[in-house]
């Protein structure tokens, strides 16, 4: 599995990046109004900073609308795709830009039957939503599974992208329920490195070398 950043901050999009671990990156409005920046001149040094999918999100409601915007961000930088709410107008945009061969991510997805007309009019991607259904007390990570079966057995090209990513725990259920990527927000991802038996491990192994060899 895929790991991206859930993340428009550019710091946390390098420190990552610069670890190696880092596919591509996930942003959306609210991501970006907590920047406070131009979100084409983020989205352009997003794409500096990581050489894989970068989802920019419309934010337009109208099918053409979502279409211009899409071009727009597609525009940017051959690694942008262009995230797309799940809703009628969303998914008639998705065909269209599909169409002209620009990638999709439908975000907002809470159900099978959503992925499913995600997946007919072509999506790149499809974002299930695991927090927030577990949040209103809905099996999140199962939906990731029913999602996997159904693009395997209907050969559907769609990659899921594990989203709303809340503990490491959804990290590692993703991988077993079949997500291709999890897009995952900065301080879950540096949680990820942890354990305290890494820690007490390695601080033996120091003082050992040190016991036996000194300095
Ligand atoms: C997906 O791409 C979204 O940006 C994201 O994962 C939203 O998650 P949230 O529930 O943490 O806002």
């Amino acid at each position: 599995m895929k790991l991206f950043i859930d993340s428009a901050n550019l710091e946390h999009i390098r420190e990552m990046a610069d670890l190696g671990i880092l596919a591509g990156v996930t942003t959306n409005p609210s991501l970006m109004a907590k920047e406070g920046k131009d979100v084409t001149s983020v989205l352009r040094e997003i794409a500096s900073l990581v050489d894989g999918p970068i989802s920019g999100e419309v934010i337009s409601l109208k099918a053409d609308e979502m279409v211009e915007e899409g071009r727009h961000i597609a525009a940017l930088h051959p690694n942008m795709v262009v995230k797309i709410p799940m809703i009628p107008e969303g998914i008639k945009a998705v065909k269209q830009l599909t169409e002209e061969g620009i990638r999709t991510n439908v975000t907002l997805v809470f159900t099978l039957s959503q992925a499913l007309l995600a997946c007919n009019a072509g999506a790149t991607y499809i974002s299930p939503f695991v927090g927030r259904l577990d949040d209103i007390q809905f099996d999140g990570i199962g939906l990731i599974e029913e999602i996997r079966d159904m693009i395997d057995v209907f050969g559907f090209n769609a990659e899921i992208i594990s989203a709303s990513i809340r503990n490491t725990k959804h990290i590692q259920d993703s991988i077993r329920a079949g997500a291709h990527i999890a897009t995952v927000p900065y301080e879950i991802l540096k949680k990820a490195f942890n354990h305290p038996l890494t820690d007490s491990g390695l601080k033996a192994f120091l003082e050992d070398h040190q016991k036996a060899f000194g300095k």
